[in-house]
Order: structure tokens, then sequence, then C-alpha cells
């Protein structure tokens, strides 16, 4: 009973507690529908805790997780992500000997057997491959469709890593520092990808590089200490002195 009104992700009360440490310390987050949420805040303040609590890696001490209105606090990661609640994937799980192409074509016919299609076209797998290099060539990476996927440049690799999260058709795509890592010079193309994010798909960034942040995200949230600290739209925040002072010494907001 999906409610088409209700946001796209909540958390009411969330809790999580690992002994004697509050990672996530009553957080009531709302992210709208199409929303360029950004999850900001210092080392330690529990941005990555969050993320795993959302997609059920983590199980929370207290406090629920709505997706589209509907309580998930209690499904199973995959289950999560068969209702288009989708992260990021993360490098070392991509398969090394396998081309993007291969890759890209195996999330999709993943995908096909998941929403039980009761008839298949005459040649699946070519139609697959198509989709595939589609997606591809719009994150840049169609120039190397055809390379081992471990031999690729880093900043390659993390391309791989947003497409293989949209070849399963997100409808919330959490993104924990897409940039984290990447030289300078290959950020670019990534830049150009989350700018290129389809519309409808809602965004929620984690990310450390506030040049990106600020061009990128129409909300933010500030985590401190396990819970939200300010929010709201990057204008009021970046005048904010209180989220400055969180940051001095740590990154020009
Ligand atoms: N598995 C864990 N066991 C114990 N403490 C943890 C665990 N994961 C995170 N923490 C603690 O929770 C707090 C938040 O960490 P984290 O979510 O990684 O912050 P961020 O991603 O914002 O840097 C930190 O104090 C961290 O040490
Ligand atoms: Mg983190």
């Amino acid at each position: 009973m999906s409610d088409a009104r209700s946001p796209a992700l909540q958390t009411q009360g969330l809790v999580k507690r690992f002994g004697g440490i509050v990672a996530t310390n009553d957080v009531n987050l709302t992210i709208e529908r199409g929303a360029r949420h950004a999850l900001i805040g210092p080392n330690g303040a529990g941005k990555t805790t969050l993320v795993n609590l959302l997609t059920g890696v983590l199980t929370p001490t207290a406090g629920s997780i709505l997706l589209e209105g509907q309580d998930i606090t209690r499904l199973p990661a995959h289950r999560r992500a068969g209702r288009g609640l989708m992260r990021t994937f993360q490098i070392n799980q991509l398969f090394g000997t396998l081309t993007p192409l291969e890759t890209i074509s195996l999330v999709i016919a993943q995908r096909e057997s998941d929403g039980a299609r009761w008839w298949r076209p005459l040649d699946a797998s070519a139609e697959r491959r198509d989709e595939a290099a589609a997606l591809l060539e719009r994150l840049h990476l169609g120039d190397v469709l055809q390379r081992e996927t471990a031999v690729l440049p880093y900043g390659k690799r993390r391309l791989l890593e947003i497409a293989v999260a949209l070849a399963g058709r997100p409808r919330v795509l959490l993104l924990d520092e897409p940039v984290a890592g990447v030289p300078a010079g290959e950020s670019r193309e990534i830049l150009d990808t989350l700018a290129a994010l389809p519309a409808d798909v809602t965004v929620v960034l984690i990310e450390h590089d506030m040049d990106l942040v600020f061009r990128f995200a129409t909300r933010m949230s500030v985590l401190v200490n396990g819970a939200v600290f300010v929010e709201g739209e990057p204008d009021a925040i970046a005048r904010d002195t209180r989220v400055r002072d969180v940051y001095l010494g740590q990154a020009h907001v």
C-alpha cells in the first residue's frame, strides 16, 4: 500500500548503539521523492552507520525506517534492494575478471529473474547486451566495454559501481563517497555522471568533497555525534556559523 505522497525515505527515532557508543542518536530524517539530499558531517559522525541501517546491513537498536511509506525496518538487505533501495556496489565486490559489459549484462539478467517475467524475447541475451552497452555509454564507460574490470583505472571502476546500481533500476540510490580516492584528473566523469542521474531517482549522497556536495545537493542534513545537527537548503547550510564551527579545520564549508 505505497502512498504516492509519502516521502521516498524516512527514519523515525532511529538509534544504533555499539556497546557504549551511540553511533546513531534519535535520527528523524525525511528524504523527499526525487531529492538530491546530502548527508555531511565530520569523521565519526555516523554517516556510514546510517547508510548501513537504511540498507539493512545493520539492525537498529530502536526506531523505524520507511520506504515510500512502508515500514522496511525488519526487511533483509536483498528485499530492500528488491523494492528499489540500492547503494553503490563496493569496488572489491566487482568481478575483476569480467568486463563491464559482462558485469552489467549479469545484473540485468538478475533483475529480470527477480521481476518474474513470464515471457522472454527470442534473444534475451542480445537485448541485455544492448541495454548494458547503452548504460555503460552514458556512464563514460563506452571505451572500456570489453576490458577486464581489474585493469581499469580507479575512476572507471567507481563509475562501474554506479552503473551496477543503476542497472538494478533503483527508486532510491545511496552513494557513500563516490569520489573518495579518485584522482582529480578522473573525478570529472563521476561529477558529470551524478549530474545526469535520472531525475525520478531519489539520491542520497555522502561525501567529504564539499565542492561536489554543494554543486549536487538540493537539501542537506549535517550529522554530528550520531544526531542531525542542522538540516536545510545548501545556501542556508553554507551560511550557518554552527556548521562552520563543526567543520573548522576539516573542510571549507
Ligand atoms: N561496527 C562498529 N563497532 C563499534 N563502533 C562502531 C562500529 N561502526 C562504527 N562505529 C562507531 O560509530 C561512530 C560512527 O561511525 P561511522 O558511522 O563510521 O561515522 P562516519 O561514516 O560519519 O565517519 C564512530 O564513533 C565509530 O567508531
Ligand atoms: Mg564513513
